[in-house]
């Protein structure tokens, strides 16, 4: 296999919130971002239709020469990523590799919690997943877990209205609700990329005493140590210090909302198909 770039995906702009504490973290290696802005978001979408999506996806990643994808995207690892690595790795190639982002934010909560009561904010299709109170209970079997879905925070971002006034309403009746079904929770995983761009409103009407997890340091921590265990994968991964962007929306929509996440950061977005003909055609 040729070396190439980690691919990080996601279903819109989230990821970029995984993809700086990636580059932050690994800063000599190459990434190639995809948002599949055009479909996001995809919180409420069946399962057959994200793991569809996903798949898509990654063997875009894939044809674009990359030898790891990360699912940055929370919604794709609970629904896709046990497929994609079991059924569909094998037979695509055995030796590439995808990795997503609940196990590692799952690990490092063992040390946050006093209580063992934790809770879990992220889209409907993460929560009726549940994948995170079934990796937590591996783990972790003391924790008690309760889960709440917050399906206009993602619309809030994607639409670039996380700073206006009317996103208050809905981050505080989220945040209300899951306190309401469990008094005893002091730490919050913050379980979709999206939310890191609401997080000063989600710090003001979360309790002081409440821990809140942000994924990005986490999956970053987690990634340098699966490339120090797996030095076969490390050595197909290039290192030229660059990041490029594909989206599946308009280029000029991208670059102007990712500046939001990135600021400061020059970004040339290329556009890319997800559904037409072989994705290398559009490389
Ligand atoms: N950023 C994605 C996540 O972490 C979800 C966004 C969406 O609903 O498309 O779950």
């Amino acid at each position: 296999m040729k070396s190439g770039p980690i691919g990080i995906f996601d279903s819109g702009y989230g990821g970029l919130t995984i993809l700086t504490h990636l580059r932050d973290r690994l800063p000599e290696y190459d990434f190639l971002y995809l948002g599949d802005n055009a479909r996001t978001p995809y919180g409420n979408r069946s399962f057959e239709v994200v793991y569809q999506f996903t798949a898509q996806a990654v063997r875009t990643l894939f044809a674009q020469g990359c030898p790891l994808v990360i699912l940055a995207c929370n919604t794709a690892s609970a629904k896709a990523l046990r497929t994609i690595q079991q059924i569909d790795l094998p037979k695509i190639d055995p030796q590439r590799r995808v990795l997503g982002i609940i196990r590692p934010t799952v690990e490092s909560l063992g040390t946050l919690t006093v209580t063992r009561h934790v809770g879990i904010l992220a889209t409907g299709g993460t929560i009726r997943s549940l994948s995170y109170p079934l990796e937590i209970k591996k783990l972790f079997p003391d924790i008690v877990v309760t889960g709440e879905a917050c399906p206009m925070w993602v619309p809030l971002v994607e639409n670039g209205e996380a700073q206006s006034d009317g996103a208050d309403y809905f981050i505080r009746q989220r945040i209300d609700a899951l306190l309401a079904k469990d008094e005893q929770i002091d730490t919050i995983i913050l379980g979709c990329t999206h939310y890191p761009l609401l997080y000063d409103k989600i710090r003001r009407y979360t309790p002081e005493h409440i821990r809140l997890v942000r994924q990005g340091d986490y999956v970053a921590d987690s990634l340098a140590d699966y490339l120090s265990r797996h030095p076969e994968m490390d050595a197909l991964l290039t290192r030229g210090a660059t990041t490029r962007y594909l989206t599946t929306e308009s280029t000029d929509t991208f670059r102007a909302s990712a500046a939001v996440f990135l600021p400061g950061i020059p970004i040339h977005p290329r556009h890319i198909s997800l559904t037409e003909g072989d994705p290398e055609d559009n490389a």
